[in-house]
């Protein structure tokens, strides 16, 4: 499978994350309608995160070990994340974009022997990308062999498919205008000095995903593992979206 880009639309932009439940329809419908005029021909992989819906219905029930035992709870945590999905589709599809939604929890299972094990099979990524569709994954809840349920965040998600597909550019799209350091956004962070930053960046309330330092955790991991470049740009932006689809460089901070 081969993209050019993979975008993260975080919580952050597509949700107020401080009230339960809270889409931005406005930036959605923003975001499907730089789509819908500078998509075509672009080989994109998006993923969106879960803002005040996934996070929301996933603390009520999580661990202190990030396990979902609840039967109720992981399918509850599910049903929010689709709502979320059915929104964004919603918005896209009325824009003339076809954007197609792919079930991570459909995809990506935990196998437990000693250590838990991320699988996936990444086939109907590829069949809908090849079909000219935009596929489209949200955080999710995925499976585990030992009966339980656990958080899949969609900047892991994002990583998986940018490693797979050997994307050129992983965006993450959140509300903030890149890293920021004493208020103001880096223009680039070298790989080298990613570990020192994540020791100094807090974690967030409502968030089970770990936050910023979650997301720079995942920029380490796909550098490490041969990605080639990150970035972290505000997706509320008007213009974002569109200049990334056209290959153009945006303002935020890169990583490599
Ligand atoms: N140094 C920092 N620079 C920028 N943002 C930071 C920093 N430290 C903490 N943050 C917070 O991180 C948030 C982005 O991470 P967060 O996980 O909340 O968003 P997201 O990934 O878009 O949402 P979701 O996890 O729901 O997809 C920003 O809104 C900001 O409040
Ligand atoms: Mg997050």
């Amino acid at each position: 499978m081969k993209a050019d880009l993979v975008i993260k639309l975080g919580g952050s932009a597509i949700t107020q994350k401080d009230t339960p439940y809270a889409p931005k329809l406005d930036v959605i419908d923003r975001i499907a309608e730089e789509f819908a005029h500078s998509w075509k021909g672009v080989r994109v992989l998006l993923v969106h995160g879960g803002g005040s819906f996934g996070h929301r219905a996933a603390m009520k029930y999580i661990d202190g070990s990030g396990r979902l035992k609840d039967p109720r709870g992981i399918a509850e945590t599910r049903h929010a994340m689709h709502r979320l999905t059915s929104l964004l589709a919603e918005s896209f599809l009325g824009k003339g974009v076809p954007f197609f939604a792919v079930d991570p929890s459909a995809c990506f299972f935990e196998e437990s022997d000693m250590e838990p094990r991320l699988g996936y099979s990444l086939k109907p990524v590829e069949l809908a990308l090849s079909a000219g569709l935009l596929p489209s994954l949200g955080g999710d809840v995925v499976l585990s062999s030992q009966g339980h349920g656990r958080i899949l965040s969609g900047d892991t998600i994002a990583r998986i498919l940018a490693l797979a597909s050997s994307a050129g550019l992983l965006a993450f799209g959140t509300d903030v205008d890149g890293y920021l350091e004493d208020g103001k956004p880096l223009r680039r962070i070298d790989r080298g000095k990613l570990k020192e930053i994540i020791a100094s960046t807090k974690a967030r309330a409502n968030d089970v995903t770990g936050g910023m330092a979650g997301k720079l955790g995942e920029v380490g991991e796909y550098l490490s593992s041969g990605g080639n470049r990150a970035l972290i740009f505000n997706a509320t932006r008007p213009g974002a979206i569109a200049s990334l689809l056209r290959g153009e460089e945006v303002e935020g901070t890169y990583i490599d």
